[in-house]
């Protein structure tokens, strides 16, 4: 699904692009992003403590990306989303899988927190399941002026969005 959504983003594939994998986990999407795009360097963080990843480590992404071969383009970070502020970076494209519905109401500070980072020209791929998704539509689309929902058949809650358009663009 993320694939698919990425054939559908102005963005070529051989575009040197920087991405952002927010809450990456073990680094398997980190890796789809390096795969699918060769030329773009991959940014993973995550606290890698949270319960909703037992057993998750730095080191385990590290050695995946290193066994995928993509450890020279694929780099990651021990962060809190909360205590982080990528909007320096520039990034050309987020990518979240089941990240946000683990924060609770946080989340919606999270989305704002987000769209800061974004530039006028960034994307945001994110998968989530959105248990309210009345709630979490309404506040993305305060924040982004282009939302579009992508099929997915994965569980009745679960979507893929794309985010673009900040309203309030990273300086
Ligand atoms: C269900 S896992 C998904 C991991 C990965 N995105 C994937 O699809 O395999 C949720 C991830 O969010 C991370 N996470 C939760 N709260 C976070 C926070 N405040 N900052 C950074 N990462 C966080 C967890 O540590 C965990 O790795």
């Amino acid at each position: 699904m993320f694939t698919e959504a990425f054939n559908d983003l102005p963005f070529s594939k051989d575009d040197d692009l920087k991405i952002l994998d927010i809450g990456c986990g073990l680094g398997f999407l980190s890796c789809v992003c390096a795969e699918y795009y060769p030329n773009a360097m991959v940014l993973g963080f995550d606290t890698f403590e949270h319960a909703s990843l037992k057993n998750s480590s730095i080191a385990k992404a590290k050695s995946n990306a290193k066994v995928m071969g993509f450890s020279d383009r694929v780099r990651f970070q021990k962060r809190d989303f909360f205590r982080s502020d990528y909007r320096k970076g520039r990034f050309d494209l987020f990518v979240s899988n089941l990240v946000f519905e683990n924060l609770g109401k946080r989340r919606l500070d999270a989305y704002e927190r987000l769209a800061r980072w974004a530039t006028l020209r960034s994307y945001m791929v994110l998968g989530e399941l959105f248990f309210d998704y009345e709630t979490d539509s309404k506040r993305l689309e305060k924040l982004f002026g282009n939302i579009q929902e992508r099929p997915s058949s994965i569980h009745r809650s679960y979507r893929l969005l794309v985010l673009s358009k900040p309203k309030r663009e990273n300086p």
